[in-house]
């Protein structure tokens, strides 16, 4: 792995960024996500908290299971509240971002 190695491609985050995070007292994956947007992305942290979380695990000597996971995002589109309070699942809620779909 060299300083230019990208371990959160969501965000271009390089492993040269993390070193920088980690000697500012970063000890926890929320902290280095704060700095640098790692796991802010997309795939919200699916693809990198395991290299973060490893990292930071050698760099403090603390146990990798004693690494909290990251705090997750609502869904990265808006919902209708009616859709979480339906229990008729079955019948699609028509939306203003649905409308228009030929699967309707
Ligand atoms: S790889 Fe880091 S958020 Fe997707």
């Amino acid at each position: 792995m060299n300083e230019e190695t990208i371990i959160c491609p969501c965000e271009d985050v390089t492993y040269s960024d993390l070193e920088s995070v980690l000697s500012l007292g970063a000890e926890t994956f929320d902290d280095v996500k704060r700095f640098t947007r790692c796991g802010m992305g997309p795939c919200q942290a699916k693809a990198c908290f395991y290299q973060v979380s490893k990292l930071i695990s050698e760099r403090k000597q603390i146990p990798l299971s004693k690494i909290p996971y990251t705090h997750m995002r609502l869904p990265l589109r808006m919902i209708p509240l009616e859709s979480l309070l339906r229990e008729d699942k079955e019948k699609p809620v028509k939306t203003s971002l649905s409308e228009g779909h030929a699967n309707e």
